[in-house]
């Protein structure tokens, strides 16, 4: 797939501006704080339907300003798409949708139209923080690749909620405890249904990142991912996860929260079979989150039948010249999107368009 325009408007720390990429390389250079990881966020709004940095749509919008609007325009083998993401903060509906022309009832439709990989040096924290930032890295691939999955994660989402929300009644009113049942056969169900897609997406991840660990360390690092979940791989795992939830639930009712289910999920990472989180030094930590979007890419590719688009945001200086070399052979590849305080950053990558980003204003 291939980005023909980005059109901002309102977005940010821009009151308008308009890239046309290239098809290879679209270089952002400048200063810090002058705009570039804002263009990288407004695609990764037009891959999922929210930033990357940020969970509150109402920052997107520039200062001062009631509205923003992002506008992209895709080829795929399909032909063209455009869709249209538009913010407002007076709105009843403060985030909307826009297929061609088409208004979209849900945001979920937006899904597919565009379809990237994003790697920041925040994203050491996939492999060095916490389970949440495991699965969120799982359901953000999933959800842009599966629009079903996206669907199911938010109603796992509301359907915890309410079930959590239930067993604090309970504790007051204790006539409430038959309705838990009903919440618990939904969250089984469904919890199945998600497990089932992570442990299909960890399965293929594991193998393209130990692929690419292994040509990233010349075979001497071995990367192993594996899903750690409470779910079982059984054609009956609603069955068992919802056995297991009427196994928990004293334990629920006494801690007024749910403590079985996909919200608890993760993925294992060893380095040589060490745990990478503990044991992992930056550098190995480093190779890791990489080779896991390098995976990412590989699966994205496979599952949509077309090539991502990559967006690297500051992360070419960060990288020693061996691993750079790996990420420049993948540049070359898809329709990359770069920001970098120099450009001298991209040495050795195939050279494209570079835009001069200067306080929200862009010069070619
Ligand atoms: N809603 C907003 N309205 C106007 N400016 C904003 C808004 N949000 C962030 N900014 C400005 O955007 C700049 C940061 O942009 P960013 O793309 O993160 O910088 P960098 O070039 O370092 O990647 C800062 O100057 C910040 O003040
Ligand atoms: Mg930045």
């Amino acid at each position: 797939m291939r980005v023909k325009s980005l059109v901002l408007k309102n977005f940010r720390n821009y009151e308008q501006a308009t890239i046309v990429p290239d098809s290879g390389v679209t270089i952002f250079a400048g200063p810090n704080a002058q705009g570039k990881t804002n263009i990288l966020e407004a695609l990764h709004l037009c891959c999922l339907g929210r930033s990357h940095r940020t969970a509150r749509d109402e920052e997107l919008i520039r200062w001062g300003s009631q509205n923003a609007r992002v506008q992209i325009q895709t080829a795929q083998r399909d032909g063209t798409h455009e869709v249209a993401i538009l913010l407002d903060k007076n709105q009843k509906k403060k985030k909307q949708v826009r297929i061609g022309s088409r208004p979209a009832e849900r945001i979920g439709e937006l899904l597919g139209h565009v379809c990237g990989v994003l790697f920041s040096p925040e994203d050491l924290s996939i492999v060095k923080d916490g389970p949440a930032e495991r699965r969120r890295f799982l359901d953000m691939q999933l959800s842009q690749l599966r629009p079903q999955y996206f669907y199911s994660l938010q109603r796992a989402v509301r359907t915890l909620n309410q079930r959590n929300t239930l067993l604090k009644e309970i504790a007051k009113n204790p006539s409430l405890l038959p309705t838990l049942d009903m919440w618990d056969e939904q969250l089984a169900l469904i919890g199945a249904e998600i497990a089932r897609n992570r442990r299909e997406a960890v399965a293929l991840l594991s193998e393209e990142a130990r692929k690419a660990h292994d040509s990233l360390t010349g075979g001497r690092e071995e990367l192993r991912l594996w899903y750690i979940s409470q779910t079982v791989d059984a054609p009956d795992a609603a069955g068992q996860l919802l056995g297991r939830l009427r196994a928990a639930r004293q334990e629920d009712l006494r801690r007024m929260t749910t403590t079985v289910g996909i919200h608890r999920d993760d993925i294992g990472v060893t380095i040589n079979g060490k745990e990478a989180r503990t044991y992992g030094s930056q550098g190995q930590q480093r190779s890791a989150v990489l080779s896991l979007k390098l995976a990412q890419l590989e699966m994205a590719a496979r599952e949509t039948g077309e090539a991502p688009i990559l967006m690297l945001d500051d992360v070419m200086s960060e990288l020693d010249p061996g691993r750079r070399r790996q990420l420049i052979e993948r540049i070359d590849r898809v329709q990359t999107f770069v920001t970098c305080t120099d450009v001298s950053d991209l040495a050795g990558a195939r050279q494209g368009t570079v835009y001069h980003v200067e306080n929200g204003l862009l010069s070619v």
